[in-house]
């Protein structure tokens, strides 16, 4: 039986760290799944690591369905999240509900969106009518030309203190989780004491309720430049199985990341 909600709040009330990864095809998704993944992301980041593009932008809906559902295929057990690509949700929350729907069909069981208090409605609005929303804040790629490239948020007095208010926003709006990317760990640390739903961290330090990794980075297979906070988890792994196996037992120990993979 697969993973629900429950089960995330109960691992955060518990203090068991939860471990994410990006999944995008079937035989990934089995081997996630069997090496105890707790809730696998089909990301956009597929736009980078799986087609090639140099940012997550051209990602488009059918190319979201069409992943989503070769990774609910593959799996069993693991909570299935998966991304809103780039402009299919900012115009309005009837444009993100009508998308959302369509990754829910697709074999989602929870939607991503990037954005803070900008989006609350939005994330109300799908709550409300039963979609279960994940946030995403700090660095967030679909504004990769706003933000001025792939740099590090929340830096600063005022900064932190917009980033804490984005939190709290979307958990008032009932998003389920957060993914809290490339922000200093002290900050990170913050946001998640303030909230009482799941933070999914990425380079946000180690005291999140759970960490995520671009599942091409952790094996390096992406050719392209990798973020400070990503370990190779393949180093020494006899296999790529093995590979995933350590990853879950390092987040769950607590032992990733450590200090050099963070900000
Ligand atoms: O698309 C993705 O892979 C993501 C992660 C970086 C969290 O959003």
């Amino acid at each position: 039986m697969r993973h629900t909600l429950a089960h995330f709040r109960k691992l955060r009330e518990s203090g068991e760290k939860i471990a994410m990864l990006t999944c995008y095809d079937a035989s990934f998704a089995a081997l996630c799944d069997q090496a105890g993944v707790d809730t696998l992301l089909v990301g956009d980041s597929l736009g980078m690591v799986v087609q090639g593009h140099d940012s997550t932008l051209p990602v488009t809906m059918e190319d979201m369905e069409y992943h989503v559902r070769m990774v609910a295929r593959g799996s069993q057990k693991a909570l299935i999240v998966a991304d809103l690509p780039f402009a299919s949700y900012q115009v309005s929350a009837e444009i993100a509900f009508a998308n959302a729907a369509r990754l829910m069909v697709a074999g989602a069981q929870v939607v991503k969106l990037e954005g803070g208090r900008v989006m609350a409605d939005t994330v109300r609005f799908l709550v409300e009518r039963g979609i279960p929303v994940c946030g995403h804040i700090g660095l967030t790629p679909q504004s990769v030309h706003q933000l001025g490239g792939y740099r590090v948020q929340g830096k600063g007095e005022e900064p932190a203190r917009q980033l804490l208010e984005d939190a709290r926003a979307i958990e008032q709006a009932g998003a389920a989780m957060v993914v809290l990317e490339a922000i200093p760990a002290t900050l990170a640390k913050q946001v998640t004491e303030a909230l009482s739903m799941p933070t999914i961290g990425i380079g946000a330090g180690k005291d999140c309720s759970g960490q995520v990794l671009v599942l091409h980075d952790m094996l390096d297979i992406y050719p392209g430049r990798k973020a400070r906070f990503v370990r190779n988890f393949m180093a020494g792994a006899p296999s790529i199985a093995e590979a995933i196996r350590r990853y879950v037992e390092a987040v769950k120990a607590g032992a990733f990341p450590a200090p050099e993979h963070t900000f």
